[in-house]
């Protein structure tokens, strides 16, 4: 455990985020690393920032820590992309994935589509196999980077480059914070980044199968997501704040 009192914990998150902000993610990236060595982790979901984020890791550092959850429910696309990274970039993707038992328990109680039923299923759903695998992939880390940008939903507006993550109880980098979804695509052009192929085929926030549909042109991006909810608010609850 590497979690320290809370005024030097906020402390050292506000110097980070000053010397960060404004950087581009590169330098961030690269300063981090360095900074953290083994104790920092990067979370992909293989979205399309999350694609960028790992093609400048592996221009840094080949042998940095990155880990996706599998909840068990991803596209087959998703999986093929995590083929086409590893062996793209030569870089290793741990992968978590939810405890047998409590998945087990959960369907068998309340139904493998559970998640469509209510929120509160919903959120237990994604509690079992995204935040517990989460919290097991973030333990003995001092600092993880994410793919989240400002731009993405009304609930991250004031995020910032680095924040002190009080759930999880260590900082969050995120490197991509002020860039817009068309940086996003120039930098995949540009650079030639294997992308999910489901981009293609109008879906833009990408996350678990049941849960995930393609938007129509010029519609939120992430209105494909838990579209059956209320639109604007909708968390899985990675980034609780
Ligand atoms: S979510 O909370 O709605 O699911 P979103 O898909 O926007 O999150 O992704 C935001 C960031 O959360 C990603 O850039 C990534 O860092 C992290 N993340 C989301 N889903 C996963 C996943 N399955 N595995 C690892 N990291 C994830
Ligand atoms: Fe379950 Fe859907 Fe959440 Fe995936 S996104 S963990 S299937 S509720």
């Amino acid at each position: 455990m590497f979690r320290e009192d809370s005024a030097e914990n906020h402390h050292k998150t506000e110097a980070l985020q000053k010397s960060l902000q404004g950087k581009p993610a590169d330098t961030s990236i690269a300063a981090v690393l360095k900074e953290f060595g083994d104790h920092i982790t990067f979370s992909s979901s293989m979205g399309a920032e999350d694609q960028v984020i790992a093609s400048l890791i592996a221009s840094i550092d080949k042998n940095a820590n990155i880990f996706t959850l599998d909840t068990g429910r991803l596209f087959q696309e998703t999986y093929d992309l995590i083929e086409r990274t590893r062996s793209r970039y030569g870089i290793e993707i741990n992968i978590f994935f939810p405890n047998a038992i409590r998945v087990e328990k959960m369907v068998n109680k309340k139904g493998i589509n559970l998640f469509y039923e209510s929120i509160e299923n919903r959120k237990q759903c994604c509690h079992v196999r995204k935040i517990e695998p989460l919290q097991r992939a973030l333990r003995g880390k001092k600092a993880w980077i994410t793919g989240l940008r400002r731009e993405q939903s009304p609930t991250r507006t004031n995020l910032e480059v680095a924040e002190w993550d009080e759930t999880n109880g260590l900082i969050k980098i995120n490197p991509l914070i002020d860039w817009t979804e068309e940086d996003v695509w120039n930098y995949i052009r540009e650079n030639n980044v294997p992308y999910n192929k489901l981009h293609d085929k109008g879906f833009k926030s990408i996350g678990c199968l049941p849960c995930t549909r393609a938007v129509k042109p010029g519609e939120d991006p992430r209105a494909g997501r838990w579209w059956w909810e209320n639109q604007g608010h909708k968390e899985c609850g990675l980034h609780k704040r």
